[in-house]
């Protein structure tokens, strides 16, 4: 008899290639996804998923889903929204999934997917990030604050629990099934025809600057990989870095996806980061821009050691692939 998996956020970038991973799986035999909007498992041709719509926020309706769980993965988070939305349904709902996993009887496993923005992006940061750095996270980024917030409190809930806990803590993750990284450059929803006029001449496309800051990615394939691997493993609980071999920059980002990057000088990053910081209102959007300002690139050799991680795709291959399908 095989093990019920409940997913959080099955519908989202990385949720849809879990699922699809989870549903090869010959241990899983059956998964639950919850998220507030409806979907139809067999539109994705998946045979062992059924959905239960449902909100985070409400704990009812997560009780109801973890109750007959043998595993819980969650994923379901606000990732681009305002600081005051995503601190509601990221922190208030977080803490109800973890809760609810501790308080039922059935559950023996918990997946977060935490991000490597939970580290925080300090100077004093080492090079490459291993799992042993502290989670700080960075208060002037709403997304990083709540990462970092959340992996506080899954220590605190789950801490003296039986529960096996997995966080996983990807870098950005990209594909053809994964294109938020491309809608957030705004010329990327540019018209066709000025799209084209472009490519007849560069020099019209739109300058970004490039600090030269490395970038790690991740096929959103390889981080449902990482997951489905979590979900079964003997490998020991724990955190564990997720990220695609080598790094891409800023600058071939913006190339592929359509822009021109011009190289500017690294501290000007950290200069933008720190206006941004002391204005007295900053639209929660441009807090990303603390992104660009230090490297977080992350050692993966504890995913691949210990969980048998081993991603099919490099930093490059991921940002060719998402290139590819837009
Ligand atoms: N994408 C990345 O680059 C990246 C990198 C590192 C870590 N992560 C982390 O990985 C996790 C999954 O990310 P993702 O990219 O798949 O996110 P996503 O594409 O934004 O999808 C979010 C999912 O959560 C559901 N959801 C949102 N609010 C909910 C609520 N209140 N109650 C129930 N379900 C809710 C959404 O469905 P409904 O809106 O229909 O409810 C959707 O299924 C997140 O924790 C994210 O922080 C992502």
């Amino acid at each position: 008899m095989g093990i019920t998996v409940a997913v959080t956020g099955p519908t989202g970038e990385i949720g849809k290639s879990t699922v699809q991973a989870l549903e090869r799986l010959a241990d899983v035999d059956q998964i639950v996804g919850m998220a507030r909007r409806p979907f139809d498992p067999a539109e994705h041709g998946w045979s062992k998923t059924t959905y239960q719509q449902g909100d985070i926020l409400d704990r009812a309706a997560v009780d109801a889903l973890v109750a007959d769980a043998d595993v819980v993965v969650h994923l379901a988070f606000i990732i681009m929204g305002s600081r005051e939305e995503s601190a509601r349904v990221n922190l208030e709902g977080t803490r109800n999934v973890f809760e609810a996993t501790v308080a039922a009887a059935r559950p023996r496993r918990l997946v977060y997917t935490s991000s490597v923005a939970a580290y925080g992006y300090h100077s004093d940061n080492p090079v490459p990030l291993t799992e042993e750095v502290p989670a700080r996270g960075s208060p002037e980024h709403y997304y990083s604050e709540q990462k970092a917030a959340c992996e506080a409190a899954l220590a605190e809930i789950t801490g003296g629990s039986d529960l096996e806990v997995y966080v996983l803590r990807p870098c950005i993750v990209a594909g053809p099934k994964a294109p938020a990284l491309a809608d957030a450059m705004p010329w990327t929803h540019l018209p066709g025809p000025i799209k084209r006029i472009n490519q007849i001449l560069p020099l019209l496309k739109p300058p970004i600057p490039d600090p030269g800051i490395p970038l790690q990615l991740v096929h959103h394939d390889d981080v449902a990989s990482a997951i489905a691997l979590s979900v079964t493993t003997s490998a020991p609980p724990g955190a564990y870095n997720i990220a695609g071999d080598g790094v891409v920059s800023v600058g071939d980002v913006v190339r592929e996806l359509g822009a021109r990057p011009v190289r500017v000088p690294e501290v000007a990053a950290v200069v933008a980061s720190g206006i941004v910081t002391r204005l007295p209102f900053v639209p929660s959007a441009l807090e990303w821009l603390h992104v660009g300002r230090t490297s977080v690139v992350m050692d993966t050799n504890k995913a691949k050691s210990q969980l048998g991680w081993a991603p099919k795709y490099t930093a490059a291959e991921t940002l060719s692939a998402l290139a590819a399908s837009l």
